[in-house]
C-alpha cells in the first residue's frame, strides 16, 4: 500500500511526515487520538524495507496505544513515532545525537499534542537527548528529571496481571502449582522471570540469545527450551516477553498451554486470532492491558506526580482489569481481545460524550 491509501484507510486524527535529508532518514508521528487526552507513546528506531512500511507500523502501533491507555485509565491518548533509518545507528555513533535532536525539534513543533517516549531501540539515554529540545518526552533519566526505563514495571504489571488470569482459570492465583515459559528475557522478561521465581512458579525461559538464556536460567533455576521449541511446549502460562504475531492461526494449533499473558506488544498475527485463542481452550491476556505497567510508570511517576504505594496499587489493578475483561467475555461468549477492545472503545467514546 502507498501513503495515500495507508492514510485514507486509517481512523487516527493526523500523521505527521518529515524527511531527514543529513540521514537519508524519514520520520512519521501517528497521531491517532486526543480525545481522552494528549498522544502518547514511544518512539521507533528501525530500518524498514521502504517507508511505507515504515508508515504502516506507525500508524497500527499509535492506534494500539489508543486503547492501551484507555484501558490502564490515564489521561492519554494514543501516539507513535518511528524514525525510520537506512541503518540504526549505534548508541556512540555521531549520527545518533544529531539526528535525536532533530527528532526533539519535530515533536517540539507540535506543542505537545504528542509526548514521546523509548521504544524499540532507543532508551532513557536518548530520551536524556531529546529532552534537550522539547519538554514533551518521558522516561528521561532520573538525573535529566525523568523516572527512567519503565520496563520493571511494565514486568510488575505482567506479574499482577499472571496472576489474575490464572486464579480465573485455576481457582488459586498460588504460581507454586504452576509452570510458566517466558519467551524474550530483555527488559521486561528477565524481569518477569524474577517475581515468577520469587512466587515459587517453575518456570522455562527461551531467548534468541542462547547466551543470555542460559545465564537468566542459571541465575534463576529455569530450564532453558531452545527458541524453535516455544510454540510447542508444555506448560500451564505461555508469557511472550519477545516480538509480536506470535499468536497466528499456524502457531495456535501447536500451543500446549492453558493461558497466554505476557508483555510483547500485537501478539495476535490477525484479528481472528483471539476468537481462535477462545476455542482452542486458552485464555488470552489481551497484551494492551496486561503490558500497559510501562506508560503507567512515566504517566504515574513524571506527570500524575503519584508515589510508590499508588504506582503499586495501580499495577495490581491490572489485574482487577483483566478480571473484569474475562468474566465480560465469559458472559457474551466473545473472546477476551474482542471484550478488551470493547471496553478500551467504549472508554473513549465515554470520554468523546458519545
Ligand atoms: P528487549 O529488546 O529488552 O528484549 C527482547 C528480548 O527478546 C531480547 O533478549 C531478544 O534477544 C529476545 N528475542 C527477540 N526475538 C525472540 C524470539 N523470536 N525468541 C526468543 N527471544 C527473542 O525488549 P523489552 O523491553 O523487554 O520488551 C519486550 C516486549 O514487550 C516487546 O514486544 C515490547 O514491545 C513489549 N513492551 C515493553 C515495554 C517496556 O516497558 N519495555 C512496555 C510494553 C510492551
Amino acid at each position: 500500500m502507498g501513503f495515500e491509501e495507508l492514510v485514507d484507510t486509517w481512523d487516527g486524527e493526523e500523521v505527521v511526515i518529515h524527511r531527514d535529508p543529513p540521514t537519508s532518514s524519514w520520520m512519521f508521528v501517528g497521531v491517532h487520538s486526543t480525545v481522552t487526552g494528549p498522544a502518547m507513546g514511544g518512539t521507533r528506531l528501525k530500518s524498514y524495507p521502504s517507508p511505507a512500511d515504515a508508515l504502516d507500523d506507525v500508524l497500527r502501533l499509535s492506534d494500539a496505544m489508543t486503547w492501551k491507555q484507555a484501558a490502564a485509565d490515564l489521561p492519554f491518548g494514543g501516539g507513535k513515532a518511528v524514525i525510520a533509518v537506512p541503518d540504526v545507528p549505534a548508541r556512540e555513533s555521531a549520527e545518533r545525537r544529531p539526528l535525536l535532536l532533530r527528532y526533539a525539534e519535530l515533536v517540539e513543533s507540535l506543542h505537545g499534542t504528542y509526548v514521546t517516549a523509548a521504544d524499540m531501540n532507543t532508551g532513557e539515554a536518548d530520551m536524556d537527548v531529546v529532552g534537550e529540545r522539547t519538554s514533551h518526552v518521558l522516561g528521561r533519566s532520573e538525573a535529566n528529571g525523568g523516572s527512567g526505563d519503565p520496563g520493571a514495571d511494565t514486568a510488575r504489571g505482567v506479574f499482577h496481571g499472571i496472576e489474575a488470569t490464572v486464579r480465573h482459570v485455576f481457582g488459586t492465583d498460588d504460581l507454586a502449582a504452576r509452570s510458566v515459559l517466558v519467551q524474550g528475557l530483555g527488559s521486561v522478561g528477565s524481569r518477569l522471570v524474577e517475581h515468577l521465581r520469587d512466587a515459587g512458579a517453575t518456570v522455562s525461559v527461551a531467548d534468541l540469545d542462547g547466551a543470555r538464556a542460559g545465564a537468566v536460567a542459571e541465575e534463576m533455576g529455569a530450564t532453558v527450551v531452545a527458541p524453535g521449541d516455544v510454540i510447542g511446549t508444555v506448560c500451564d502460562v505461555f508469557a511472550p516477553c519477545a516480538t509480536g504475531k506470535v499468536l497466528t492461526e499456524a502457531t495456535i494449533r501447536h500451543l500446549r498451554c492453558r493461558i497466554v499473558a505476557g508483555a510483547a506488544n500485537n501478539q495476535l498475527g490477525a484479528a481472528e486470532d483471539g476468537e481462535r485463542l477462545r476455542e482452542a481452550g486458552i485464555l488470552f491476556a489481551p497484551d494492551f492491558v496486561i503490558n500497559a505497567g510501562g506508560v503507567i510508570h512515566l504517566a504515574g511517576y513524571e506527570t500524575l506526580g503519584w508515589d510508590e504505594s499508588t504506582m503499586t496499587k495501580r499495577l495490581e489493578a491490572i489485574g482487577d482489569t483483566l478480571l473484569e475483561i474475562y468474566e465480560a467475555a465469559d458472559g457474551e461468549g466473545i473472546s477476551t481481545a474482542a471484550a478488551a477492545d470493547r471496553m478500551a472503545r467504549g472508554r473513549v467514546a465515554a470520554a468523546r460524550g458519545g
